[in-house]
C-alpha cells in the first residue's frame, strides 16, 4: 500500500513539473512516507526527520505522509518545528497546497475519504506489476493493531473506478495487477441498482483483460475467504496459485484475545479448500510472537501451525504495543529477550520450510515476470508464480514474461535459466 501510495504522489509531483532526484540536498522537496505498524518504524521516521533536517538545503519544504503522520498529528511540528507537512495517508491528495503556500504549516490527519484516489492524477506509464488499491481501512480491529485508528474503517472503492484504474494499467504497461488492501478480501461494493460486486468479480473482468497475463491480491484475513472466491482458484488460469492468508498465532486462546475469533479448524479448512481448487497453490503468513501472555505452549502451537501448513514466505514480527491499541493496555507482557528467543525460533524453521520449497522447484519449469536487473546488472530478476525471485543470467531482449527453467534454489532466490 505504501509504495503504491509513493508512486502516487511522485506521479503527482512530476505533474506540478519537479523531478525525482535521490540527493537529499539537490531536493525542494523531501517527503517521508511513513508506516506506524511496529514502534520501531514509528521510532525509525524522527530519527529520520532529524538526519534531513541537517542535510537539506535551507527553505527545501519537508514533511511526512501516511500513518505516522496520522499517528503523530500536531505533535510532530512540536518535535520538529521547522516541519512544513503533516498529512495521514488519506491526505496527501492535498501536497500541491504546500508548494502553493510554501510558508503554510499544513497538517491533514482526516479520514474517511477516498477522494485521494479520484483526485489524484493517472500514472503515465504503468509499471509491469500494478497495484490497484480496491479498499483501504479495516472493521476487524485485532486488539494488536494501529491500522484501524490510522486508515479508518474499511471503505470498498466504486467497482467500475477500480476495473477504469486496471484497464488504464494494462492499456499503459502492466503485465500483473495486484489488488490492494488491507482486508482485500473482504471488498464489496453495492452500486446504484443495488448489485453487490465482490473480489471474485473483479477478477473475472480483469482476467478477459488481454494485456494482463498474473493476477494476484493482498492481504487477506481468513473468515473473508468467500466460496465465490475460493472457486476463482479452480476456473481462473491468470490468478496466480499463491495467496498471503495471515494467520497470526497457531494458539486459539492467543487469536482470541487478538481478536481474530476464528478456529484454527476453520483456517484449515479453508486452506484445504483452496488446495482442493488449485493443487499447486502455496499460502504465506504473517506471524506476531510474544503476544501479550503468550505461554511457551502458546508459541509451540504456531511453530505446528507452520509445520503444518507449510508457508512458502512468511514475515513475523515481535509484538510491539501500539498507540489507541487494547492489547498494549493488557497484563502479562512478554519481555523483550522470550519474544527475541521465540522470534529467532520461529525464524528458523520458517526459513527451513521455505528452503526446502524453493529445493524442490529444481527442474521445474515456470513462466515467470521481469522484475529488472540485480544490483550488479549482470543477472536479471523474475518472479515465479509463487513470488519467489529468480535470477537469470542477463540478455539482449528479455521477454517480460519468460518460461524459465530452475536450475538451483536456497532460502531467499532460485537460479534459473530460459527454457
Ligand atoms: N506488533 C507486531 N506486529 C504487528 N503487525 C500488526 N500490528 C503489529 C504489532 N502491534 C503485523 C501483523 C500484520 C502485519 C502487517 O504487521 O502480522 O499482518
Ligand atoms: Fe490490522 Fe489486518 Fe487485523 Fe485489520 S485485519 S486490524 S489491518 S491486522
Amino acid at each position: 500500500m505504501n509504495v503504491y501510495d509513493g508512486l502516487r504522489i511522485a506521479a503527482m509531483l512530476e505533474h506540478h513539473g519537479l523531478v525525482q532526484t535521490d540527493n537529499v540536498s539537490d531536493a525542494d522537496i523531501i517527503i517521508l512516507n511513513t508506516c506506524a505498524v511496529r514502534a520501531k518504524a514509528t521510532d525509525k521516521v524522527f530519527s529520520a526527520l532529524g538526519r534531513i533536517r541537517r542535510a537539506k538545503r535551507p527553505n527545501a519544504l519537508f514533511g511526512i505522509v501516511g500513518c505516522v503522520a496520522r499517528e503523530a498529528g500536531a505533535t510532530a511540528f512540536r518535535r520538529i518545528p521547522d516541519l512544513n507537512f503533516v498529512l495521514g495517508p488519506q491526505s496527501y491528495h492535498k501536497l500541491p497546497q504546500i508548494l502553493d503556500n510554501p510558508d503554510a504549516k499544513l497538517l491533514n490527519i482526516d479520514l474517511g475519504g477516498l477522494e485521494k484516489f479520484d483526485e489524484l492524477p493517472q500514472m503515465e506509464r504503468s509499471p509491469r506489476v500494478a497495484y490497484i488499491p480496491i479498499q483501504e481501512g479495516c472493521n476487524h480491529v485485532c486488539t494488536y493493531c494501529i491500522v484501524p485508528y490510522t486508515r479508518g474503517r474499511e471503505l470498498s472503492r466504486p467497482f467500475n473506478d477500480c476495473l477504469r484504474e486496471t484497464l488504464h494499467a494494462a492499456k499503459t504497461g502492466a503485465i500483473e495487477i495486484c489488488f490492494l488492501g488491507q482486508n482485500v478480501n473482504g471488498y464489496k461494493y453495492t452500486d446504484e441498482n443495488g448489485h453487490t460486486f465482490r473480489l471474485s468479480d473483479l477478477i473475472r473482468e480483469t482476467a478477459k483483460i488481454p494485456e494482463i497475463h498474473r493476477i494476484r491480491f493482498t492481504s487477506s484475513y481468513p473468515t473473508e475467504m468467500t466460496d465465490d472466491l475460493i472457486d476463482m482458484f479452480r476456473t481462473e488460469p491468470k490468478l496466480l496459485p499463491f495467496l498471503n492468508m495471515p494467520i497470526q498465532s497457531g494458539s486459539q486462546n492467543v487469536l482470541s484475545r487478538m481478536n481474530r475469533p476464528y478456529s484454527l479448524e476453520l483456517y484449515t479448512n479453508i486452506i484445504d479448500k483452496l488446495r482442493a481448487a488449485r493443487p499447486d497453490i502455496q499460502i504465506s503468513s504473517d506471524f506476531i510472537v510474544g503476544f501479550p501472555d503468550e505461554s511457551d505452549d502458546d508459541f509451540e502451537q504456531t511453530m505446528n501451525i507452520a509445520d503444518r501448513i507449510r508457508y512458502i514466505n512468511s514475515y513475523s514480527f515481535k509484538y510491539s504495543p501500539r498507540p489507541h491499541t487494547a492489547a498494549a493496555l493488557m497484563p502479562n507482557q512478554i519481555p523483550e529477550n522470550i519474544k527475541a528467543a521465540r522470534l529467532a525460533k520461529l525464524d528458523t524453521r520458517l526459513n527451513e520450510i521455505q528452503r526446502e520449497f524453493n529445493e524442490s522447484c529444481i527442474d521445474k519449469t515456470f513462466e515467470c515476470l521481469l522484475e529488472g536487473p540485480d544490483k550488479t546488472g549482470r543477472h536479471l530478476v523474475y518472479r515465479t508464480p509463487f513470488m519467489q525471485q529468480c535470477i537469470v543470467p542477463t540478455c539482449a531482449d528479455a521477454p517480460a514474461l519468460a518460461m524459465i527453467k530452475i536450475t538451483a534454489a536456497n532460502k531467499a532466490s532460485l537460479r534459473g535459466k530460459f527454457a
